[in-house]
């Protein structure tokens, strides 16, 4: 647990949602990068089961924790948000108090779906990072990793695919503790893409990497190029 090597920066990050396929996927991903894991849920058993398959995938090399979402958020520095864009608001609302003080990561698409397939629903704060923002004022919300698909984070770790995760957030700092916990997922530090306003186009644009799979039966992430600097 934080053990992290070569690592500078170890965290101890609560996935609030931690039971479904994102949550767990990034969770997997944090916790071999040496980062100490909690995965939440709103029941504790479902948790704590969870964690139990995870550790099961990661053997001897790092242990994650399984609680309560409440537990999760106050044993942790960093958090992550990776839950359903329906209910959003009002979870954050209840988790308010607990989440002061923490940096929020919100990986939250709001994508509604029909005939046509899948499209950017309108949020009324422009993105669910946003109304995130809005709703935790004690808090430094920053959007990533709403283009890395969880299908591919619990396979073997392949960072010759090139991904790359798109940062943005208003708070350097913060920003800054995302950009580098990037690197468990894609190999290389995040992108900085902007302030958080920038989360109303990086949230809907899943809806076109949706289409791409669903053409090409494949699981697209994004790369960007011309990025001759990187830390
Ligand atoms: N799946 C992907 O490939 C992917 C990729 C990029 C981004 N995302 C985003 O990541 C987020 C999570 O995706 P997912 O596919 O893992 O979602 P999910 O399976 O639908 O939900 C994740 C977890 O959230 C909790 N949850 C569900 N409804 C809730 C509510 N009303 N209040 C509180 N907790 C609730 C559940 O955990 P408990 O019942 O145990 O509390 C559930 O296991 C979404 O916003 C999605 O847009 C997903």
């Amino acid at each position: 647990m934080g053990s992290g090597g070569a690592l500078v920066d170890v965290h101890t990050i609560g996935v609030i949602g931690g039971t479904g396929p994102q949550g767990r996927g990034l969770a997997y991903r944090f916790a071999l990068g040496g980062h100490d894991v909690i995965l939440g849920s709103r029941s504790r058993t479902r948790a704590t089961e969870a964690a139990d398959d995870l550790n099961g995938l990661l053997g001897a090399s790092a242990v994650v924790r399984g609680g309560g979402n409440r537990e999760a958020i106050e044993a942790s520095d960093v958090v992550l948000l990776a839950v359903p864009y329906d209910g959003h608001r009002e979870l954050l609302e209840e988790l308010r108090p607990a989440l002061a003080g923490k940096v929020v990561i919100s990986c939250v698409n709001p994508l509604g779906f029909d005939r046509a397939g899948p499209y950017g629903l309108a949020v009324p704060e422009g993105s669910a990072a946003e109304q995130a923002a809005a709703v935790l004022p004690d808090s430094t919300v920053v959007a990533a990793f709403h283009h890395v698909a969880a299908a591919t984070l619990l396979k073997t770790v392949d960072h010759d695919e090139h991904e790359d995760v798109l940062v943005c957030g208003d708070d350097a700092g913060a920003k800054e503790i995302v950009i580098k916990l990037a690197s468990t997922v894609s190999g290389r530090p995040g992108v900085d893409a902007g302030p958080l306003r920038m989360a109303r186009y990086l949230e809907p644009l899943t809806a076109v990497l949706i289409a791409v799979n669903k053409r090409y039966k494949t699981r697209s992430g994004i790369a960007v190029t011309g990025l001759r600097e990187r830390g």
